[in-house]
């Protein structure tokens, strides 16, 4: 019944890549919405349908979705540079948010049953450490607003358009798929594993720190990293079940475990010894520390995590930008 046509939006994008692999291995028809903003063409998968779009050109989506005889809708494009969101609000509500808005409202009149949003941790702002999926919503982000906000909306209109929604608000996510074929690419984003890989490569390896007195065990931010191949496997199991028991569902998506920046780096420092690092100032948005109570997504989905082991997300992603600087 799920495994119709589907769509995914941001689908050339690093997350959104992955998940179009798995929905492929399992014979979906995948249709992918993407304006390559940040997506790549590297990434976009030859055995899905691609289409360029943006979601804010509303009659392109909703002709995509009807005519594609779409029944499920994997919704990840979005701007996602925390630092940017703060300065440039305008430009991440009208993507993040009206192309929320949009996306939905070219579901109405249409044969749409599930749609999954990619959603994130920020939403619940600065929390003491571990955060269950009933912790409270205080988005500390401009970034984190926007997601909270698209949540909302989506609640709102899966009455109106009578669908399953699946909210995962993924924590971290870092590494790259075994098939050696995708990885993350942007590097706009800022991401510390991905600014970790790209180092990696050269011959001083330089790491920036934002911040070293933070309330935590070093003073260093705490993270929950989620291997980006465990991330697209929650994904094909969520679509599964939303389906099959017709509801809705809020999960947290991490390991359930924080990592201080410092506590990575010194993993780090056993593949390359002489990186060298810098401290900076805070970034504005920034949480101290966060990561996942996990009780619900194991329970529910009878989940278990295949690729736990931070070395080895760190090694699968020094692969990939290797893989990346030897393509130029
Ligand atoms: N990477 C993380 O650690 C992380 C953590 C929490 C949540 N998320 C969420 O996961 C999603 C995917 O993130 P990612 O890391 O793969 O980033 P990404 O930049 O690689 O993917 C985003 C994709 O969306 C596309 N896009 C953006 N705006 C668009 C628009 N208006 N129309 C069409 N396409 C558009 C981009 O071209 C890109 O391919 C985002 O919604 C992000 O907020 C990511």
């Amino acid at each position: 019944m799920f495994k119709k046509n589907i769509l995914i939006t941001g689908g050339a994008g690093y997350i959104g890549s992955h998940i179009v692999e798995k929905l492929v291995k399992n014979k979906f028809k995948v249709f992918i919405y993407d304006n390559l903003v940040t997506g790549h063409k590297l990434l976009i998968n030859k055995k899905a349908n691609f289409i360029e779009g943006d979601l804010n050109d509303f009659k392109k989506l909703k002709r995509v979705i009807k005519n594609n005889n779409i029944t499920s809708i994997v919704h990840l494009a979005a701007y996602l540079n925390i630092k940017e969101s703060e300065k440039k609000r305008k430009k991440y509500y009208k993507n993040n948010v009206g192309g929320t808005l949009n996306l939905l409202k070219a579901c109405i009149d249409s044969k749409v049953k599930n749609l999954i949003f990619s959603s994130s941790c920020s939403v619940y702002g600065n929390v003491k450490g571990s955060v269950s999926e009933r912790g409270k919503l205080r988005p500390s982000s401009y970034y984190a607003f926007t997601k909270l906000k698209s949540e909302k909306i989506i609640q709102k209109y899966s009455k109106i358009l009578d669908i399953n929604y699946a909210i995962l608000r993924y924590f971290n996510v870092a590494g790259a798929s075994n098939s050696g074929k995708i990885g993350e690419v942007e590097s706009s984003h800022d991401h510390l594993i991905k600014n970790l890989a790209i180092q990696a490569l050269k011959e001083n390896p330089k790491v920036y720190i934002y911040g070293n007195n933070y309330n935590t065990k070093d003073g260093t931010c705490v993270r929950d990293y989620i291997h980006v191949s465990d991330l697209a496997d929650i994904h094909i199991k969520t679509l599964k079940k939303i389906s099959i028991i017709n509801k809705s569902l809020i999960l947290n998506c991490g390991y359930g475990r924080g990592y201080s920046v410092k506590e990575i780096i010194d993993v780090y420092k056993k593949l390359k010894k002489n990186v060298k690092i810098k401290y900076l100032k805070k970034r504005p948005g920034d949480i101290a520390k966060i990561y996942s109570n996990i009780s619900q997504i194991k329970k529910i989905l009878n989940w278990k995590p295949k690729y736990d082991d931070l070395k080895k997300i760190l090694i699968s992603s020094i692969n990939w930008e290797k893989k990346i600087d030897n393509g130029k």
